[in-house]
């Protein structure tokens, strides 16, 4: 890097670090009177990404080759920006906790700066820590991620507003203040009615994603909320169908999903709303309980601009019933374009939680392992076959951005579920180093794809 070069990129960092450390209200940062959160950044601010790459950083295909034979690191500033590869065609994004963006010296959250142009929050933008009581909000990480992902160029994720996990419970009693267990409230007709669950959904909707209006580009309004064949319900561990009711009488249990777009949608026209879930990679009822429930919503009017696919997968994942799970989802944009005409063309899949389980075949029981070489170079094969099929939607203009879920493999929530074990799912090693994969990812840039 040259002198001048390093000067300025310290000068830059340095400028972030006193916007990012100072504490208590933040001059860069005001809510107006509709609830809006605004951010009045500098210059230099906004130009954090590009002072973390070098000017020699060589993106040909010939210099990638050389690379993957060295040792490099995730904040190597004469590495090339992984997002970099795929500009203008698609999105590389990453998803973070909120501890690891508060430091700009840090060598992880330089990574996530330089190599990343869409950002997730791992667990803050949740219910659970937005809305933990009645009438708290808690909008500190969320309102830190959003200025992040301006500074750093990006653009950032709202994940996710409905969930049956990490919601608080309160939610779903008549009064929030009742201390029992939801099963215990619902034994004795304790729990809230479906209007009152309305109201909560509405309000809190209504809320968070105007206060984000400026700042969140893409919202997952609902998470996760079928089981194999059709809408979860308490069986499956949550409460929102049950205690909504089928409200309009057409035999199915979604029309919470559809309470929560409508909010969205009023609070924001031009949002791009999502539904997100897992499993659609290899079940094939799960995909076309989605499809169908997703058609049947747009045909009363709801707009639905994507659906994720989480893409939790492993490394023995079947690469072509992925391929026709996506192929199915994206005929829905035949019937976007059919009911929203005004905005042809606009429906997109995106791959939101991207990571691979490393144990598997004769490994699967196991927790501690020593990955080899050939384990990585299995892994790197993998990422790459996927890569290029995503890249086929990507050319088809159907999918626009694929996130990993964690930066390196130490921070993945692979390493505690299903159990503790020492997994290694995603890019970057635990020392930081880029692994196979992260080559294999890149390399996905050069492959000719067909229309
Ligand atoms: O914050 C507490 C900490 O105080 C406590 O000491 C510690 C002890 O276990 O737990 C911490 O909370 C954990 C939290 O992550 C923050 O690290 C929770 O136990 C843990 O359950 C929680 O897991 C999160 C999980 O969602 C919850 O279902 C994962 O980090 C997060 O990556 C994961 O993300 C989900 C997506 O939102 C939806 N798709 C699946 C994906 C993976 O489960």
């Amino acid at each position: 890097m040259s002198t001048f070069k390093r000067i300025i990129s310290a000068a830059l960092a340095a400028a972030l670090a006193l916007s990012l450390c100072s504490c208590g209200e933040k001059p860069t940062r005001s809510v107006d009177e509709q609830g809006v959160l605004h951010l009045d950044l500098e210059e230099t601010e906004v130009s954090y990404k590009d002072s973390l790459t070098d000017d020699s950083a060589d993106y040909s295909q010939e210099a990638l080759e050389k690379m993957k034979s060295e040792t490099h690191y995730i904040e190597d500033s004469d590495v090339p920006a992984l997002y970099k590869y795929f500009d203008g065609r698609v999105r590389i994004g990453v998803a973070f906790g909120a501890n690891q963006i508060t430091d700009p010296e840090d060598r992880n959250t330089k990574g996530i700066a330089k190599h990343y142009n869409i950002y997730s929050l791992g667990n803050e933008f949740k219910p659970d820590c937005i809305n933990p009581a009645e009438g708290v909000y808690n909008f500190e990480h969320a309102d830190n991620f959003v200025e992040f992902g301006a500074k750093a160029g990006a653009y950032v994720r709202g994940h996710t507003l409905l969930w049956h996990s990490q919601i608080p419970q309160w939610w779903f009693k008549a009064d929030p203040a009742d201390t029992r267990s939801l099963a215990d409230c619902a034994a004795a007709d304790a729990l809230c009615t479906s209007e009152v669950l309305q109201e909560r959904i509405t309000k809190y909707i209504t809320d968070v994603v105007t206060r984000y209006k400026d700042t969140v580009q893409v919202w997952d309004v609902c998470n996760e909320v079928l089981n194999a064949d059709g809408i979860r319900r308490i069986a499956d561990d949550s409460y929102w169908a049950d205690i909504m009711g089928d409200i309009d009488g057409d035999g199915y249990y979604d029309d919470y999903v559809e309470v929560a777009f409508r909010a969205a949608r009023a609070a924001d026209e031009d949002a791009f709303l999502m539904i997100n879930d897992f499993n659609m990679e290899w079940q094939g009822s799960k995909t076309k309980a989605m499809y169908d429930m997703i058609e049947r919503l747009m045909r009363k009017g709801v707009r639905v601009d994507g659906v994720g696919f989480q893409s939790h997968i492993s490394v023995d994942c079947d690469v072509a019933t992925y391929r026709r799970n996506i192929e199915k989802i994206a005929g829905l944009a035949e019937v976007y374009d059919e009911c929203f005409p005004e905005h042809k063309g606009e429906f997109r899949i995106q791959i939101t939680e991207l990571d691979m389980n490393m144990f598997v075949g004769s490994l699967a029981e196991k927790s501690f392992y020593k990955w080899t070489d050939e384990d990585f170079k299995r892994q790197a094969i993998k990422y790459k076959e996927l890569m290029d099929m995503f890249m086929e939607f990507v050319d088809r203009d159907l999918i626009d951005a694929i996130i990993f879920w964690g930066t390196d493999d130490e921070n993945s929530w692979l390493n505690s579920t299903p159990k503790l074990r020492r997994n290694a799912a995603l890019l970057v090693d635990r020392d930081f180093s880029l692994k196979p994969a992260f080559y294999a990812i890149a390399e996905a840039a050069f492959t000719k794809t067909e229309e």
